[in-house]
């Protein structure tokens, strides 16, 4: 029999948790098999969902990973969280290999990765009371804490904005912002070390965003959670993430704090999504919305993605080099420490107008379009 997993004592604040990652992901990869063909189905193919990963977050800090729809991020979410079992790579949590632990294994640690979900609709259990859904975790986990499991929850109640005596009502009596908080109560009850938030607040109103985006950036900077924050609009990770990571098609094409990848991006597909999210408007005098990037095609299938660059087929800058090599994962000359491009030919370190109109979003193009 397999032992449990043995952690090393948690790190106290002012250690130096640069030194050892919380997390460490190294080649990850998730493929899902296709099947086909009658009367015997078999594995035709497969969705190449996550195709070789490499990431760390370190404790207390917020990591951004932001990418089009499809490209693999709420997989990578789950592989982390270990809700699905990778192909191959590995996770490394505290320095412990976690990729393929048991449930029994990951037991000590549930407690510390927890998960808020894009749906504040559908992840609480309309049946159950505030009170019982937030003090869910704690009972599964047999956490008793001082005064009692009820007056915790009214105490997360209160950190995150809510009336500590809503404790008896049900998540239909409540706002989508509202359920979100409810989420993220949930996700704080057992005092996790890492959160991955997967679109926390893409179903809610633009209204609202900001207020949640606000609340999980408190709870980061006050309680020193590292979170892993998975949006597919850049706008709302910039506010958030203290680094961030751009994803196509299953692989990482750029990584590096927020000022490198906002300021100074290099990869074309930066370029392209920094230019196409509208601006969300989180704190007074933004900079205007930059001029937009077209791109044409859509996003290739991830059961069979071009070779070399995987963006090579919307690239405005793609030659014969683009196809026949992938680009390595690279600190190129003239990116800062930690920022790392993926291009052969890479922009100019600058966000400045670029000439051409490229729009990322063929929807909204169109849209616009009819609009004349
Ligand atoms: N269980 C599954 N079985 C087969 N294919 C899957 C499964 N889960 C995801 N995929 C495929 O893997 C790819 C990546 O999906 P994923 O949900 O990780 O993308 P995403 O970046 O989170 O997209 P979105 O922004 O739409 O949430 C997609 O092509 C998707 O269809
Ligand atoms: S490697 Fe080539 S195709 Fe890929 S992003 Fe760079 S220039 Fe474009
Ligand atoms: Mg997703």
């Amino acid at each position: 029999m397999k032992e449990d997993l043995v952690l090393p004592a948690t790190r106290e604040a002012g250690d130096d948790a640069a030194a050892e990652p919380l997390l460490t992901v190294s080649g990850l990869v998730k493929h899902f098999p296709v099947k086909g063909g009658f009367p015997i189905r078999r594995t035709v193919g497969h969705v190449q969902a996550v195709d070789g990963l490499d990431l760390t977050v370190h404790a207390g800090e917020s990591f951004g990973l932001v990418g089009e729809s499809g490209c693999g991020k709420s997989t990578t979410g789950r592989l982390i969280t270990r809700l699905m079992e990778p192909t191959r790579g590995t996770i490394t949590y505290r320095g412990r290999d976690i990729s393929h632990a048991t449930r029994k294994q990951l037991a000590p640690i549930r407690s510390e990765i927890q998960m808020i979900f894009q749906d504040p609709y559908s992840s609480l259990n309309p049946r159950q009371t505030v009170g019982k859904i937030i003090s869910g975790p704690m009972e599964i986990n047999g956490i008793s804490p001082e005064g009692g499991r009820e007056k915790r929850v009214r105490e997360l109640l209160e950190i995150v904005g809510l009336n500590p005596e809503h404790y008896n009502r049900f998540p239909h009596e409540f706002s989508g912002g509202q359920r979100q908080r409810i989420g993220v109560a949930r996700a704080l009850a057992l005092e996790p070390k890492l959160i991955v938030a997967d679109e926390p607040v893409s179903a809610l109103d633009v209204s609202i965003q900001a207020q949640v985006v606000n609340l999980l950036q408190q709870v980061q900077r006050e309680l020193g959670i590292a979170f892993l924050f998975i949006a597919h609009d850049l706008a709302v990770v910039r506010h958030f993430s203290q680094r961030v990571a751009v994803m196509y098609l299953g692989k990482i094409i750029e990584v590096g704090d927020r000022d490198s990848i906002y300021t100074r991006p290099r990869h074309p597909y930066t370029h392209a999504l920094l230019s196409a999210v509208p601006e969300v408007a989180l704190t007074e005098g933004e900079a205007p919305p930059r001029e937009r990037i077209r791109l044409a095609g859509d996003v290739p299938s991830p059961i069979s993605p071009p070779s070399g660059c995987r963006f090579r087929t919307r690239c405005w800058k793609a030659q014969d080099k683009c196809a026949a090599e992938e680009p390595p994962l690279l600190r190129l000359s003239g990116n800062r420490e930690g920022h790392l491009t993926a291009c052969h030919f890479p922009e100019d370190p600058t966000t400045e107008a670029r000439e051409e109109d490229i729009v990322l979003d063929p929807a909204l193009a169109a849209l616009e379009e009819e609009q004349g």
